[in-house]
């Protein structure tokens, strides 16, 4: 095949090729093996070198009007595929947009909101940030008591004094102080604490408190309405143990375990193979509250109950560290 002839056999394959390009980048891929630098026609000009200046003159310019023609080639086939790129395809399937939904603490919180008020409690809130007078000394933890030591305390950098509330009792003096009584409140709420976590302790979890108050509140009040709760919210009736206990606040006090529902009080490392899970405090409250509140401790009295939150969604959902709750991990966050 003389040169004429290989100009000639490349044309015909550059049109064939140009025309079966299907997207851009095989048209790129084209456009590397007809004017590449390593192309036949990048190579061309060297066979050349022997020819008379009559041939010279005759294929150069076949081999010019050959790659022009090959330029033109790919513009115009360029032209085409990007008209057709951009072409609005109504049966492309659309993207999967995901939606998110409350979290299951979120969830929980309100589940356990509409059944305090069927009992009948009202919804307070109160802050988190609050001076150490509110989280202890209203609630009989004296500086230098050693109850305080049960609450490790995250602490407000710059602002003596102020600190990331330890517990939800912080609310019962201020509500008290606004509300007056009788009352029946509760109140749902992050709190703090500077510990080492392990499955069933976070630094950070949600409590909920309860107080009632009235001429005539007693401990019986505190039982039905705790077995109540956990009847609604489990939707089975569950064991409940009542221990005597310490919180300065109340007398008599008392904590509350109920029976564990992921092993069956078989024993497991949630119950600490007892059977039974802590999930709350409680108690009477205690005359020295009441008269940080400016109200008359012999005319009435009240209980007070203070449940950690997560604890019962561990317990109904089957989870088995507390820690996964406050992680955003989405393989957890997903299945509920
Ligand atoms: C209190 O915080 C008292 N304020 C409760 C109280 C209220 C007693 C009213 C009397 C009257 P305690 O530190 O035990 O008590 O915490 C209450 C509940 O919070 C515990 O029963 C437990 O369910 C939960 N809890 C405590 N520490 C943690 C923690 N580190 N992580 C997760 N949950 C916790």
């Amino acid at each position: 095949m003389n040169l004429e002839e290989s100009l000639n056999k490349i044309w015909q394959d550059a049109e064939k090729d140009f025309e079966g390009a299907e997207n851009l980048r095989q048209l790129e891929e084209l456009k590397i093996k007809y004017l590449g630098r390593k192309s036949y026609l990048a190579e061309f000009p060297s066979l050349l070198k022997n020819l008379s200046s009559e041939e010279k003159r005759k294929i150069g310019s076949l081999y010019n009007d050959l790659k022009t023609k090959i330029q033109n080639l790919y513009l115009k086939k360029k032209e085409i595929l990007s008209e057709e790129k951009i072409k609005f395809d109504f049966e492309h399937p659309g993207i999967d947009i995901k939606i998110g939904h409350q979290h299951l603490i979120s969830q929980t919180l309100d589940e356990i909101k509409n059944i305090f008020l069927q009992l009948g409690f009202s919804i307070v809130d109160y802050d988190q940030i609050v001076d150490e007078k509110e989280n202890f000394d209203y609630l009989n933890v004296p500086p230098n008591h050693p109850a305080r030591d049960m609450w490790d305390t995250l602490w407000v950098k710059n602002f003596k004094g102020y600190l990331f509330r330890t517990h939800t009792s912080v609310f019962q003096v201020p509500i008290f102080k606004k509300f007056g009584v009788p009352l029946k409140a509760v109140i749902f709420g992050k709190v703090f604490r500077y510990e080492a976590t392990d499955r069933t302790h976070d630094f950070e979890f949600y409590q909920l408190d309860g107080i009632s108050v009235s001429e005539k509140t007693n401990l019986g009040h505190l039982k039905w309405t705790v077995e109540k709760f956990f009847e609604k919210f489990f939707t089975q009736k569950v064991k409940i143990r009542f221990r005597p206990s310490y919180f300065p606040f109340v007398e008599p006090g008392l904590e509350i375990d109920i029976s564990c529902v992921l092993c069956n009080q078989k024993g497991c490392p949630v119950c600490k193979k007892t059977g039974f899970i802590e999930v709350a405090g409680a108690g009477m409250i205690h005359n020295f509250v009441f008269k940080s509140a400016g109200i008359d401790y012999k005319k009435y009295q009240g209980y007070a109950f203070g449940f950690g939150v997560d604890r019962l969604i561990m317990i109904k959902h089957n989870i088995d560290d507390i820690r996964i709750l406050h992680s955003s991990d989405l393989r957890f966050i997903e299945q509920f």
